[in-house]
């Protein structure tokens, strides 16, 4: 059994891209210390937990997915001091801490890579996947030719400057593939263990793993992965055991078992979360359809155990903004089904306060169209919305230019804004261990075209009515028992029986069952 973070259980957390999110040098990217001033701010909406885009030195060639140096922060995001501090800061707030960890690929311009591209054999000679002519091209992936002395191509991730790190192929069939207990793969692994090691050991609270499932390669079941990755735990378990870990991986199936916490689940494939907030008719702008989500989420949920550890996010860095397609009140909708569903909630920052994508911006460190839903967090009305004192065109991506856009301060201050309700809904959870990540869950009713989505949260003898109805007609539902104190409420009031709840279009009601 995995040793697990007591924290973790009731966490909400709250996803930090530190270029945009408070600069407190003027040099018009945020900053660790930006972080830190504001911890206050989102421990006030109620959550309890950080998700930080990766911090480390880069030439931010995919926004510092790229790492050049896993050991050190990035200068223009301040000193490893810096992050230390906000650590200690956070954990004063009781308050957690998870660093992104990339251990898939580097940037090219990582020194283990410059050494490896050499044409004589050194240490780092197999720390990538490499094949043993430039004429051969590593069959599945991208590859990275023609730059090195070494004659090979090599295998890359995502971007062609982010060269694959080796962690063996699970059935290696070319000769230049090597098997996962390879002196290679097994070095690469421990070097891995090391950058864990460092940043575990300074505070940090546990890791977010960047495509996790993707390590051992010709793995399509995802066997080895799991088994490298339950070396990975059963290190953690020895030296720190009180690390979280969550992976991007969308098989919570595989994730489990390789002994992450909690998984997420992801925008593309098949999980359907798109059907829900991002697409033509999404289900939250209320003339979607919401049962094939419902279905693939059950059948992840059977398949890992009914351990209810998918954590559903509101948006990240690489998608449209949930703004962009969810209006008005059924943002506030979407926010209660975000919120009662089990595993951790990740709140993108500005979601909260509905930031908009901003359109129409060149792309900024290989964003592309992701670079509109990353452009800085509005604060305030002040210059810059608050969010830095650099003048506005130095501003590493512009603010949304919408004269009506969205700020903290004002959503603060007003009782019936996004923010205050989301406030409310995290409360809420927090009150309630059933509608907490571990609690069970049981679908009602599916969300198909024209219903709403309805289910049951329960944790020992505490069961809980949850009905989310974005659409425009109401309807009645069995609650699978005697409905009674209602613990929330959002839009027109339910009707309710000895057994029923007639829930209204546009509203959501979540209510204990007896
Ligand atoms: C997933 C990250 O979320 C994304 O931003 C990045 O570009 C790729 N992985 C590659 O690391």
């Amino acid at each position: 059994m995995n040793k697990r973070p007591e924290w973790l259980d009731s966490a909400v957390f709250y996803e930090i891209y530190p270029q945009s999110f408070k600069d407190t040098d003027g040099d018009g990217i945020g900053n660790i210390n930006g972080i830190t001033e504001k911890l206050p701010y989102i421990k006030e909406l109620g959550c309890t937990a950080i998700w930080i885009n990766p911090c480390f030195d880069s030439p931010f060639g995919d926004a510092g997915y790229d790492v050049r140096d896993y050991l050190k922060v990035a200068p223009r995001y301040g000193t490893n001091d810096d992050l230390v501090r906000l650590f200690d800061e956070a954990h004063r707030l009781d308050m957690h801490i998870l660093l992104d960890l990339v251990p898939g690929h580097t940037s090219w311009e990582h020194p283990w890579f410059r050494e490896s591209m050499k044409a004589e054999r050194n240490e780092f000679t197999d720390r990538y996947v490499w094949t043993d002519s430039i004429w051969e091209s590593p069959e599945g992936y991208g590859s990275l030719r023609g730059i090195s002395d070494r004659d090979g191509s090599c295998a890359v991730n995502f971007f062609t400057h982010q060269p694959a790190l080796n962690y063996g192929f699970y059935k290696p069939s070319r000769p230049w593939q090597q098997s996962m207990d390879s002196e290679g793969a097994l070095a690469t692994r421990e070097a891995m263990k090391d950058v864990m090691r460092f940043w575990l050991s300074k505070g940090c609270d546990g890791f977010r793993v960047d495509m996790a499932g993707s390590l051992v390669k010709n793995d399509e079941d995802g066997k080895g992965t799991v088994a490298l990755w339950q070396d990975i735990r059963a290190f953690l378990d020895k030296e720190f055991p009180e690390a979280a870990m969550v992976s991007e991986w969308g098989e919570p199936r595989q994730s489990l078992a390789g002994g992450f916490h909690m998984d997420f689940l992801l925008h593309f494939g098949e999980s359907h979360y798109n059907d829900l907030f991002r697409c033509a008719k999404p289900y939250f702008g209320g003339e979607g359809d919401a049962s094939a989500f419902v279905a693939k989420y059950i059948d992840s949920y059977e398949r890992s155990e009914r351990k209810g550890l998918i954590c559903i996010p509101s948006g990240n860095h690489d998608m449209d903004r949930l703004a962009k397609h969810i209006k008005g009140d059924n943002r506030k909708l979407a926010f209660a089904f975000l919120l009662s569903m089990p595993g951790a909630p990740y709140i993108y920052y500005g979601d909260e306060i509905g930031m908009n994508y901003v359109e129409g911006l060149v792309s900024k460190e290989g964003g592309y169209n992701r670079t509109g839903s990353r452009s800085p967090m509005q604060w305030d009305s002040t210059a810059n919305a608050g969010f830095s004192t650099a003048p506005s065109e130095k501003l590493y991506i512009p603010i949304d230019p919408d004269p009506a856009r969205p700020t903290a301060e004002a959503q603060l201050n007003d009782a019936g804004s996004l923010r205050s309700e989301i406030k409310k809904l995290i409360c809420v959870r927090q009150a309630h261990k059933a509608l907490q990540s571990l609690g069970e869950i049981k679908f009602l009713c599916d969300g198909a075209y024209g219903k709403p989505l309805a289910y049951i949260r329960s944790s020992g003898e505490e069961r809980i009515f949850a009905a989310i109805n974005p659409t425009s007609a109401a309807c009645e539902l069995n609650a699978g028992g005697k409905p009674g104190e209602i613990i929330y409420s959002f839009g027109p009031e339910p009707e309710i029986t000895e057994d029923s709840v007639t829930i209204k279009g546009g509203s959501a009601v979540f209510v204990k069952l007896s």
